[in-house]
């Protein structure tokens, strides 16, 4: 086992998850082979080469499955790819590097990315990341890539104006507007949500989208179902059921509930919603975030089986041994594709261990 490499670890949980959702896994595993780029073959024993914050223990990777309505489940993964010598600059040019060398093999577009990209490139970025990819593989379809930009590079006073003027340049101003005057919450101090992802597709089809993510601090599913009605359709009951039926708290006060809107041309407000709650701050162990997520799995219609499948093909760690292998739980509301998603940890640095009293219920 000592010799086992981050990419051995990675690609292993990535090829079982292809084959629990009936995919092919040589274009998966290969592009992590080369997301991971020189740290590939860095012993899983030695520390993570870089600090990311995309999952609690450092691993570059997440792994989620999205169910469908119409179509079977997505793998995708959430990733961090390390410059050579990592560092937030570093990692940033590297998983531009990266994109641009996928660019013309997988058909990429990059209109939107090259009209804000500039924005964000900074001498000095603050916090963990400025850039993260994630790649989505479905069934027979050429994979999908997305960025995830820091709004706050420029420090967290920044970041309002700073996606204020991405948006403008993506012609999306009056739809950015409309959110921040109806879901953002204020205080005292200021805002008190704060702008966590903004996220680009880059494929050229009238369902790629421009999103937004915000972070809602300490809130109360009902703040975040009041921020989520800007958007038409969405129905805040839904969504605070879903949210407690996960989280199971009346204030979110550990990790907070994160909500995003999708903004699309010729609107003057969003019109896509999903709402990511961090199950696993809000859980003793895995095996309860497991008995909470089943019934959600099963009131949607989709087949609970397949979680099983997949967290048996990223660990054999028994659930109760620890919490954090199931991150969120998720639920996307309105187009184009309407359903839940899961998201499993790689642990590979590290299990946390369960926490040893139950928290109290709402
Ligand atoms: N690990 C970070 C967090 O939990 C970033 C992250 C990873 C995240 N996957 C996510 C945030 C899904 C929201 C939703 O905050």
């Amino acid at each position: 086992m000592q010799d086992l490499s981050v990419s051995d670890h990675l690609g292993g949980q990535m090829s079982r998850l292809c084959g629990v959702l009936g995919l092919d896994p040589s274009a998966p595993v290969e592009l992590l082979g080369e997301l991971l780029g020189p740290h590939r073959n860095r012993p899983l024993s030695a520390p993570p080469a870089f600090l990311s914050d995309v999952a609690d223990d450092h691993s570059p990777v997440e792994f989620s499955i999205a169910y469908n309505e119409s179509e079977p489940p997505a793998l995708r993964i959430l990733a961090e790819g390390f410059g050579a010598r990592p560092g937030v600059r570093e990692n940033h040019a590297a998983n531009l590097d990266f994109l641009r060398a996928q660019s013309e093999r997988y058909g990429l577009s990059t209109t939107r990315l090259d009209a804000v990209r500039d924005l964000f490139t900074t001498a000095n970025p603050q916090g963990d990341f400025v850039l993260w990819l994630s790649l989505v593989f479905r069934s027979g379809r050429r994979p999908e890539f997305k960025v995830y930009f820091n709004p706050e590079v420029e420090g967290r006073e920044r970041a309002f104006d700073l996606i204020g003027e991405a948006f403008d340049r993506l012609g999306l101003g009056p739809g950015y507007r409309t959110m921040l005057k109806h879901s953002i919450r204020s205080g005292e101090q200021g805002r008190l949500d704060r702008l966590a992802f903004f996220a680009l597709d880059l494929h050229d089809t009238p369902q790629a989208r421009v999103k937004l993510y915000l972070a809602h601090h300490d809130a109360t599913a009902q703040d975040v179902a009041r921020a989520a009605t800007v958007v038409d359709g969405v129905d805040p009951d839904e969504l605070i059921d879903f949210i407690s039926r996960s989280g199971r708290s009346h204030r979110y006060s550990g990790r907070p509930l994160v909500g995003s809107f999708t903004v699309t041309g010729g609107a003057d407000r969003p019109n896509g919603y999903s709402i990511y709650v961090p199950i696993r701050s809000y859980v003793t162990d895995d095996s309860e975030a497991r008995e909470r997520i089943l019934p959600l799995l099963s009131r949607y219609r989709f087949d609970p089986a397949v979680l099983d499948r997949a967290l048996a093909a990223i660990s054999d760690r028994p659930l109760t041994d620890g919490v954090g292998l199931i991150a969120h739980s998720s639920l996307r509301l309105g187009p184009p594709r309407p359903g839940m998603t899961v998201y499993l940890s790689s642990e590979a640095y590290e299990t946390r261990a369960p926490r040893s009293v139950s928290l109290p219920a709402a």
